[in-house]
């Protein structure tokens, strides 16, 4: 992996940044296009994830083609439904292509995907869910095979509401024969996305309090659709200009899809305002902390962006306790920020708690743990004199398109070398 080079600072970023198409909502889709004939896709970010998800498609006889600003999705060879291992190793997301490759082929087999080790992270509820709705799953060490010949609809309730396991149940129930109920699911707009694209190519999804899906039991049509924008890339540059009392205008932003740390961003001093499909933030040098943060499912204040606030929590006035509810361990930032001279208390790996240190910090050699573990590294390295190094600079470019020109835009000296 390459890493990044950033030299600091302090220097308060302004300018112009223009948000790509959301990661979280592009992966689902991607892997939902193998249940629909054509696919045209505007806004799709390239990042190292949707290559790997172009990747799995490509094994699967797909043909995932990138011409213009657009990406088309077509099934034009046999291909098959064996994900091999290095493919599911390189993210999490590689298990969204179950419910989709087993309605296709009828059998699926993937391994335990990789991704961000942010805690145990299992496939439990994907799978409970795939058995449920009449599929036979077997596990095999590493490997996980589904068979089916039909999928049924389904009346369940998650455990928990989770993001990928109710984007699993939409693709299974989608395709399937008969009408699902998925009670607790999750709420995240990228999973408004996700229905928005099926909902177009001809599935019956609809999104109250309970998800009803209406099963066609047959695969779905053409579809063309427009990756709705990240939040998590808006609000990591909203904090970019918060760390460094800066000002930017973000196009292509949707307020109300990041409005819970914009309402953080704004008790600690900010000015934050929306405009259509843009949000503007000016942010004075000093801010104050917020006492307590916890991270919890949308509508609530989100988990990826709780590197993010710990780095910018670092350098702004008084203590903030932070506490991360949705992951067990995600908290590789912490001693990374340390090194670079924060004052982060480990309470647990669950809890931290931040003094402010209202000054900068020291440009240090640290390594990105994760996707935001990364975005927090060159957040705080904007905060810091001189120039600071992130190794493991790939995880970054999983996740923030163009992150180098789109910095250097708003005045970063930032440098990626492989
Ligand atoms: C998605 C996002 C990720 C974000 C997360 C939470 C994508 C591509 N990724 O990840 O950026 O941080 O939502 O907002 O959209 N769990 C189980 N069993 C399961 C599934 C999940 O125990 O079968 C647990 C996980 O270990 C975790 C919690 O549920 O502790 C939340 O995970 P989930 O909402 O599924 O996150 P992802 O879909 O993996």
């Amino acid at each position: 992996m390459g890493y990044f080079k950033v030299w600091g600072g302090g220097l308060p970023v302004s300018g112009e940044v223009c948000i790509s198409g959301a990661k979280n909502a592009a992966l689902p889709i991607i892997a939902a296009a193998v249940l629909c004939k054509r696919v045209c896709l505007e806004n799709c970010p390239r990042l190292s994830d949707t290559a790997t998800a172009a990747e799995i498609l490509d094994t699967a006889g797909f043909c995932f083609d990138r011409c213009g600003g657009g990406v088309n999705i077509e099934k034009t060879d046999i291909g098959c439904a064996c994900i091999p291992q290095e493919m599911c190793g390189k993210m999490r997301s590689s298990v969204l292509f179950i419910a989709p490759l087993l309605r296709r082929f009828g059998c699926v087999t993937l391994f335990m995907p990789g991704g961000c080790r942010l805690g145990a992270r299992p496939v439990d509820m994907h799978l409970d869910l795939l058995r449920e709705m009449g599929a036979k799953i077997s596990i095999c060490g590493d490997s996980i095979t589904a068979r089916a010949d039909n999928l049924h609809g389904i009346k369940t309730r998650l455990p928990f509401p989770s993001v990928g396991a109710t984007e699993t149940a939409i693709m299974a129930a989608v395709c399937a024969e008969g009408e699902s109920e998925i009670h607790n699911a999750a709420k995240e707009p990228e999973i408004d996305d996700l229905c928005a694209f099926l909902n177009k190519a001809g599935a019956d999804i609809r999104r109250g309090e309970i998800l009803v899906i209406r099963g066609r039991n047959s695969l779905l049509g053409d579809v063309r659709h427009r990756i709705m924008p990240d939040r998590i890339e808006a609000g990591t540059y909203m904090a970019a200009a918060a760390i460094t009392g800066g000002e930017l205008f973000l196009k292509n932003a949707v307020y109300e899809h990041i409005s819970a740390f914009a309402e953080v961003l704004m008790q600690m001093g900010c000015a934050v305002r929306e405009n259509g499909d843009s949000i503007y933030i000016e942010a004075p040098e000093r801010l104050y902390n917020p006492e307590y943060i916890a991270t919890a499912p949308y509508p609530l204040f989100p988990t990826d962006m709780q590197p993010q606030l710990t780095a910018l929590a670092a350098v702004k006035c008084g203590d903030c306790l932070i506490k991360e509810n949705i992951f067990e361990t995600r908290c590789g930032h912490v001693p990374q920020l340390n090194k670079m001279g924060a004052k982060i208390e480990l309470l647990s790996r669950r809890e931290f708690l931040v003094h402010g240190t209202e000054s900068r910090l020291s440009p240090a050699v640290t390594e990105a743990a994760d996707l935001r573990c990364g975005a927090a590294l060159i957040l705080a390295a904007l905060a810091a004199d001189g120039c600071s190094v992130i190794k493991n600079g790939g995880y970054i470019l999983r996740g923030y398109e163009d992150i180098c020109k789109k910095m250097s835009l708003i005045g970063v000296k930032i440098k990626y070398c492989t």
